[in-house]
């Protein structure tokens, strides 16, 4: 079973135009605040959202939903755990957990984009014989619609590149983790070794445009896509801002040759 609850009022405007010049892709204008980063990152997932798993399943050589599993393993669920995927996009994690805790758990899928949690939504309603439980609503990581320590696990799949604050979203994980609480977060990483970044190199400026002009006919948003990868903060970084957000056991583990990484964290 699922429910979508949604959606907010849009932010204004010319956002997704904002943003080629040659091979690198400029935040609009606006960005600078919190809200022109949202605005822009709503509309460029609004735009792909239809080919976005199909996007995903190829440009990962079908490693993604392997990722994704890896990722909920952490959480060590448990059945009539309640657990929130905040950035829940097209809800491929908030599915893998809610079939760990069915039938008498729940998950709650939030996003800042109201394509992707249709898409979601729809997804769903195909397997009208799941046992599931999961709920989507539409939602900012900065300001979480949800009370304190309202979920036993949290997750969060390939965006804390594109949060407009990677500490506020921290902060309100800790705030509605329960004592306890784990965190489990995926996200692309910069592979080390020459070898293996050139070949990332080649992935990212090369392969993913491409994949993307054939799966969403665009191209501006992975474009994006690639300067996020590359400007992203080090892993120890991450890890860093974690431990002063108040979460104890913070580790990093790097998988395929470390283009991504799972971070987990237990939230005392
Ligand atoms: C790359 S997609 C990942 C979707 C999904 N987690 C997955 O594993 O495929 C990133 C998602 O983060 C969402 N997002 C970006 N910034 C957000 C924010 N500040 N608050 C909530 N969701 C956000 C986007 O709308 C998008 O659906």
């Amino acid at each position: 079973m699922s429910t979508l609850t949604s959606l907010d009022g849009g932010t204004s405007s010319n956002d997704t135009r904002s943003v080629l010049t040659t091979n690198t892709v400029s935040l609009p204008s606006s960005s600078n605040s919190q809200r022109g980063k949202e605005g822009f990152v709503r509309r460029l997932f609004d735009a792909i959202s239809p080919g976005y798993d199909f996007f995903n399943r190829v440009a990962s050589f079908g490693l993604d939903q392997k990722w994704r599993r890896q990722t909920i393993a952490r959480l060590h669920l448990v059945p009539e755990m309640r657990v929130l995927d905040l950035a829940s996009g097209t809800g491929d994690l908030a599915r893998l957990a809610a079939e760990e805790i069915a039938p008498l758990g729940c998950v709650v899928g939030c996003d800042l984009s109201g394509e992707m949690l249709k898409l979601a939504q729809k997804k769903f309603a195909k397997i009208p014989s799941a046992r599931w439980h999961i709920k989507l609503t539409q939602g900012r990581a900065e300001n979480l619609p949800f009370q304190d320590q309202s979920f036993d696990a949290a997750t969060m799949g390939f965006a804390l590149r594109n949060v407009s604050s990677l500490d506020e979203t921290f902060r309100e994980f800790h705030r509605v983790l329960k004592p306890d609480g784990r965190l489990s977060l995926l996200e692309f990483s910069r592979p080390n070794g020459f070898l293996v970044r050139l070949g990332h190199r080649f992935w990212l400026t090369v392969a993913v445009p491409l994949i993307g002009i054939i799966t969403t006919r665009k191209v501006w948003p992975f474009l994006y896509l690639r300067h996020s990868i590359l400007q992203f903060m080090p892993t120890a970084e991450v890890v860093k801002r974690l431990e002063s957000a108040g979460f104890t056991n913070v580790q990093a583990e790097s998988l395929t040759f470390g283009s991504v990484t799972i971070y987990s964290a237990r939230r005392p």
